[in-house]
């Protein structure tokens, strides 16, 4: 699948965001095995409890039990586009997940040109 075709996928799925108390919308659409995954932004009262669309599409790939991630696209539909990129880049937790699970997947970022490897995100990154 093409990059802009996952990020348009992203942006569509981040409709759906879950996120009553930061309003900040965030999807991601994966390819793994061949086939797309998606997850969005699920928070709930106890706010640090909270699911990254990130791990949210990482958790429906796995439980699929998808074949390896290959492509990762990230769309934040509530920044505006002169944010800084860091508005919209996979948080900590998230980049260790992605080191996990999608170690040799390429990241997209909604409205950044350059694409990301894991590596790139989370260098030396911890592994057992
Ligand atoms: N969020 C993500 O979904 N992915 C990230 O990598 C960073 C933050 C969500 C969590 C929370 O629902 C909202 O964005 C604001 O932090």
């Amino acid at each position: 699948m093409s990059r802009e075709e996952l990020l348009v996928l992203a942006r569509e799925v981040a409709l759906r965001a879950y996120c009553p108390y930061s309003h900040f919308r965030v999807g991601t659409a994966l390819v793994a095995g061949g086939e797309l995954y998606t997850g969005v932004n699920v928070e709930i009262s106890s706010y640090g409890l909270s699911l990254c669309a990130e791990r949210s599409a990482l958790a429906a790939a796995i439980s699929a039990g998808a074949g390896p991630i290959t492509q990762v696209a990230v769309a934040c539909i509530d920044t505006t586009p002169t944010a800084p990129l860091q508005e919209c880049t996979p948080c900590g937790a998230c980049r260790q997940w992605l080191a996990d699970l999608a170690p040799d997947a390429t990241i997209y970022i909604d409205g950044v040109s350059q694409e990301f490897s894991v590596a790139d995100l989370l260098p030396y990154a911890f592994r057992l």
